[in-house]
């Protein structure tokens, strides 16, 4: 079967091939030589999925690949902490401004977060799956806490500050494999699998 991501970062393609059986071959943007922005626009993360997922199966109709396929996803993810009403959530990449600089998220989550010992958080990622049969959103969500201090050089984005529930470590002191088969997007996909079996 032949799913088309609709991302063009080609780690993230490579993370989630590895996660996915063999019978499922995972395409991404670059394949069907798609390399413009896919819009992602909407006030929360689950629409933002959405409209990612809509936007390339849209793009297919009109631009046939020359392979079979069976089904396009994309992903949308982002950091909600308790004491911020959720915030930043959907801005997780822009929190501290459009230049999406990782370092000045975390020091201002840190200060937004000065004030209080209330660190509970979850990462959340939507995954929406289109095929003929329409559409449909997965969720996955790993629960944490955010640490005082940044600890760790592993990762990306808020790694050095999230300690998922169960361990010491933040994110960025794990080894990848650990983060990668606990992670939110792990758990999306782990779901998406499962809805694939029964669809
Ligand atoms: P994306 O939708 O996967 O691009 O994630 C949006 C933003 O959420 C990223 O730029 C990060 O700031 C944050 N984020 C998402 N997943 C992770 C993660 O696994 N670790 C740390 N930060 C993440």
């Amino acid at each position: 079967m032949n799913l088309l991501f609709a991302s063009s970062n080609k780690n993230k393609i490579k993370e989630i091939q590895a996660m996915m059986p063999p019978n499922i071959h995972l395409i991404g943007l670059s394949d069907i030589h798609f390399s413009e922005e896919i819009p992602e626009t909407s006030p929360t993360i689950k629409e933002n999925a959405i409209q990612k997922a809509a936007f390339i199966y849209d793009y297919l109709k009109n631009n046939p690949a020359s392979m079979d396929i069976n089904g396009v996803f994309a992903d949308d993810s982002g950091l909600e902490v308790e004491a911020l009403g959720g915030a930043p959530g959907v801005y997780s990449a822009r929190f501290a401004g459009e230049q999406k600089n990782d370092g000045a998220n975390n020091k201002k989550l840190l200060q937004e977060l000065k004030n209080t010992t209330h660190r509970n958080a979850q990462f959340k990622t939507v995954i929406a799956f289109i095929n003929a049969k329409g559409l449909q959103t997965i969720e996955g969500i790993i629960k944490g806490t955010i640490a005082y201090e940044e600890r760790g050089k592993n990762g990306f984005g808020y790694d050095p500050l999230f300690i998922p529930t169960g361990y010491r470590s933040t994110f960025a002191e794990l080894d990848f494999g650990i983060k990668n088969s606990i992670s939110h997007r792990a758990n999306a996909i782990k779901n998406l699998l499962n809805l694939l079996q029964h669809r």
